[in-house]
């Protein structure tokens, strides 16, 4: 389906870009000829969107450019730094040069690893990234974070480095299951909640049937990318501000480490985390009990479940700890302090942590 495409553009340090959105946006990004033309370019393709999408992805590229294809299988263990290596010396193999460009095609697993080979092969060469999950177009496309893991823990090594192009073609949305797009419902109600008031309302009035139509998506795609770009903008490289959309995520992580990353989508994750984080705010009494309640209920509405049975409140407090926002051995919160008010920073006692993860989360057996 071709359409109405849509830009935001993103100003940083580096220089700016553009996050084109719409359905059949990969045929309506002219700038990927430029990017595209210097030299031979490393594909970094997941495998699934491969068999699903590859007639489609060949047609938009062809005669961009000339192209060497590594296929990613799935799942979050292939974003790994021995992973990381081997595409390496593939790269090198390939003839990618300084002037060369990668393009990553997938979700955001695939969009964290090819954005790390880029922001390290030669000491940084552009990417594009093509996010093909929900997740992926609201959230990890944007704003320049990539990473890998490693056996110690998750997206621990990494880098901000910038795309050049974020193309979140809507059109890719039409295969996706609909646990996948829950994932990234989550983080788009995130953006709700913190402050896009514009998708609150839209989430409010809807429910999973209506928002997962092709306007609906577009409108949340592009919303989101507008709202994180403009926090990115201000705080680049996570000194302050940004930290705000860490909201849901010192529990969201802790939750998805206890669980060794299986069994649990990152965005069902962080919609623990919000509920959690959504209590932690009442009890220190920044947030009305009401809107807490309108927020859960809403995360409720998209599928998102408020409760998981079976985990471990020590472990989640023990896994807080080695979080990347922790410091001093003390978890930091983003929190509510009204109705699309972040705060962020927040030192929470860990007796209050703790009684919340028992009393909202946690669930017996
Ligand atoms: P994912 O990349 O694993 O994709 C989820 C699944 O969807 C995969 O099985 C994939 O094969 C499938 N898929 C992808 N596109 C499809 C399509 N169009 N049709 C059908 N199936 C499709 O997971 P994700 O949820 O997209 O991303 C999670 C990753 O993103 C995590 O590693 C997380 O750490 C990272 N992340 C990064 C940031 C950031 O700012 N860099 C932000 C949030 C999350
Ligand atoms: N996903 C949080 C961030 O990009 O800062």
């Amino acid at each position: 389906m071709d359409g109405t495409v849509k830009r935001v553009r993103v100003k940083t340090s580096g220089g700016s870009y553009d996050v084109v959105v719409g359905p059949g946006a990969l045929r309506h990004a002219p700038e990927m000829r430029d990017l595209l033309g210097r030299d031979v370019c490393a594909m970094i393709v997941n495998e699934t969107v491969q068999g699903l999408h590859g007639a489609y992805i060949r047609s938009c590229f062809e005669g961009l450019g000339e192209f060497r294809t590594h296929i990613m299988p799935d799942g979050e263990e292939y974003k790994s730094f021995p992973q990381a290596e081997r595409a390496f010396d593939w790269m090198l193999a390939s003839g990618i040069s300084r002037r060369s460009t990668v393009v990553g095609i997938g979700g955001g697993v695939t969009g964290d690893f090819s954005g790390f080979l880029a922001a390290l092969f030669m000491r940084g060469i552009p990417i594009i990234h093509v996010p093909t999950t929900l997740l992926a177009m609201v959230d990890s496309s944007v704003g320049g974070k990539v990473a890998v893991n490693i056996s110690a823990g998750k997206n621990i090594i990494g880098a901000f480095h910038q795309p050049a192009l974020v193309v979140a073609d809507i059109d890719f949305l039409g295969t996706l299951p609909d646990n996948e797009l829950r994932n990234g419902l989550a983080e788009a109600l995130k953006h709700a909640f913190i402050g896009e008031n514009a998708l609150f309302e839209l989430f409010e009035k809807g429910d999973f049937d209506s928002i997962r139509k092709a306007e609906s998506l577009m409108e949340i795609v592009y919303r989101s990318a507008l709202f994180k770009s403009s926090v990115v903008e201000r705080d680049e490289r996570e000194g302050g501000l940004r930290a705000i959309l860490n909201f849901g995520h010192t529990v969201g992580h802790a939750v998805e480490s206890l669980l060794e990353y299986r069994g649990i989508s990152h965005g069902q994750a962080v919609a623990l985390g919000m509920a959690a984080e959504l209590e932690i705010s009442v009890r220190a009494g920044l947030l009305d009990r009401a809107h807490a309640r309108r927020c859960t209920e809403l995360l409720e509405r998209y599928g998102l479940r408020i409760r998981r049975a079976g985990l471990d409140v020590d472990g989640l407090m023990a896994h807080m700890k080695y979080d990347k926002k922790t410091s001093l051995g003390r978890a930091r919160f983003a929190l509510l302090s009204g109705p699309g008010k972040p705060v962020y920073d927040r030192e929470v006692l860990d007796d209050v942590v703790r009684a919340v993860l028992a009393d909202t989360i946690v669930t017996g057996g």
